[in-house]
């Protein structure tokens, strides 16, 4: 049953931290302007600020995320903001935050912190009975493999159910990945093709130009499977091939996308392929011989009467030479051709580039060249295309949040299968390849793509069977 109480209190625990700074004050400063915040926020940090320096940080976040704007909706936050500084081990943190509470009926809780605070937070809220009527929103990662995924749900299930628990993956809340929904399910066109029948293969590639920045020590214990992979890969995957949800209701959708990651096969060690940037090891807070991969690319299927026998591959990695998250679903040729010219391999094709400068449905076809012969030309139709595809997530995702719809969140069945599904490659010793920065990863990938037209090249040009042609 969908909650429909809204939350008439958001505290941020993580109120001085890197992801505060970058994208949830923006996007309370954002829900505030459209009405849509709880009277009372509060943010929980240890950083030693007084009232006025928490505000000081909300108003230099804002500017820094959107300089020149002025920033309308700064005042307002600043106004509504309180602040508790203390130490999540301290009881004495949660009794001033019991107090601030005490006329609040169903806070929504937001645990913006590293996940081994997530138990000491959500059992200090339960003692001190914050939690009868509350909401919880944790960041990813949601454990680091199947079984501490398992045990951080039951641990927080013995706080919240499972209705007012909300995994936030930012993914979810994309505008492009939202419109892969809406695209497959308003085209009637698209369904009957949508199947092993006439898909030949599935590429999902996120691809960053950019390498670890100043996550380190964060990353080093995460690598590219478990950073994007399990989770926002995985899911995008997921909403590409699930079936048709019953109706509009979060848990249709949810159900759907968990059936379907259930179907998708675990991965094997021989249908991956680890790589690391040259350089990494050099990165401050990375181990000195770390052995963590900033590039995976693999191969599964899905077991499941529409997908079956469909090669289906994946890759992500850091510092290539490109930034574009693209999906490619290529279809099989026509069983003959009319003229002497075989069909060059993958030039029908659906592509989906989800970001991060533009984002793009693009129809790969085949048409005559003009002129008396018969001879064709790949022709990419442009369904559509807009210019950035860097819409904000976090706004949309926090408003719904407040108002109690799980839909665009993660459930527990959907973070265990999804689990289920890269467990078997993250305690084998798979092999590392260097790859050079600004490339397309190892080569020991090519292998891997041992299907018709090869790995696409994200980049644009035109390549592997890309058509180049585009008509807007
Ligand atoms: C995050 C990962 O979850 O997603 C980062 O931790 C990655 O490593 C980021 O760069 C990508 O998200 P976006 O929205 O920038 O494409």
């Amino acid at each position: 049953m969908t909650e429909v109480e809204r939350s008439d209190a958001f505290i941020l625990f993580g109120a001085s931290g890197d992801l505060a700074a970058k994208k949830i004050f923006s996007a309370l400063a954002r829900l505030g302007s459209s009405g849509e915040l709880p009277e009372k926020l509060i943010g929980v940090a240890k950083s030693g600020w007084s009232l006025d320096q928490f505000h000081q940080r909300i108003r230099e976040s804002l500017n820094a995320n959107s300089p020149g704007s002025g920033n309308p909706g700064a005042e307002g936050l600043c106004k509504k903001f309180s602040y508790i500084d203390g130490d999540y081990r301290d009881d004495a943190t949660f009794r001033t935050l019991a107090d601030h509470l005490r006329d609040v009926r169903a806070p929504l809780f937001y645990l913006a912190i590293p996940p081994s605070f997530f138990g000491t937070v959500a059992d200090a809220l339960h003692k001190h009975k914050l939690t009868r009527r509350a909401r919880l929103i944790i960041e990813k990662p949601f454990g680091h493999d199947l079984q501490s995924a398992s045990a951080l749900n039951r641990l927080l299930h013995s706080v919240v159910p499972e209705e007012r628990l909300f995994r936030i993956d930012h993914y979810l809340g994309k505008d492009p990945v939202l419109n892969l929904v809406y695209f497959r399910f308003a085209n009637s066109f698209l369904e009957p093709i949508w199947n092993n029948h006439y898909v030949e293969s599935i590429q999902v590639t996120m691809a960053e130009s950019f390498g670890i920045s100043d996550r380190g020590a964060f990353y080093d214990e995460v690598g590219a499977i478990r950073d994007v992979v399990q989770n926002h890969l995985l899911h995008t995957l997921s909403i590409l091939t699930m079936d048709p949800p019953i109706n509009a209701s979060a848990e249709s959708s949810r159900d759907e996308k968990t059936k379907i990651l259930k179907a998708i096969q675990p991965i094997q060690p021989a249908n991956l392929i680890r790589g690391q940037y040259a350089g990494y090891l050099k990165e401050p807070g990375v181990r000195p011989h770390s052995n963590m991969e900033t590039y995976a690319a693999l191969k599964t299927m899905i077991n499941s009467w529409r997908w079956s026998g469909v090669p289906i591959l994946i890759r992500a990695g850091k510092h290539l030479k490109v930034s574009a998250t693209e999906i490619l679903v290529r279809f099989k040729h026509p069983p003959v051709s009319l003229t002497n010219e075989p069909f060059p391999p993958g030039s029908n094709y659906l592509r989906f580039r989800l970001g991060p400068d533009r984002v793009e449905i693009g129809l790969g076809t085949r048409a005559k060249r003009p002129g008396p012969a018969m001879v064709g030309q790949p022709l990419e139709l442009l369904v559509m295309r807009n210019q950035s595809g860097e819409e904000e997530p976090y706004e949309l995702l926090l408003g719904d949040a407040i108002r109690g719809d799980q839909s665009l969140f993660t459930s527990q069945d959907a973070v265990e299968a999804a689990w289920r599904i890269v467990d078997p490659v993250l305690n084998h010793e798979t092999p590392l390849y260097e790859y050079p920065v600004g490339s397309m990863g190892p080569q020991e990938a090519d292998a891997l793509a041992d299907l018709p037209g090869g790995w696409f090249d994200p980049s644009g040009k035109e390549s592997n069977g890309l058509a180049s042609k585009i008509a807007s």
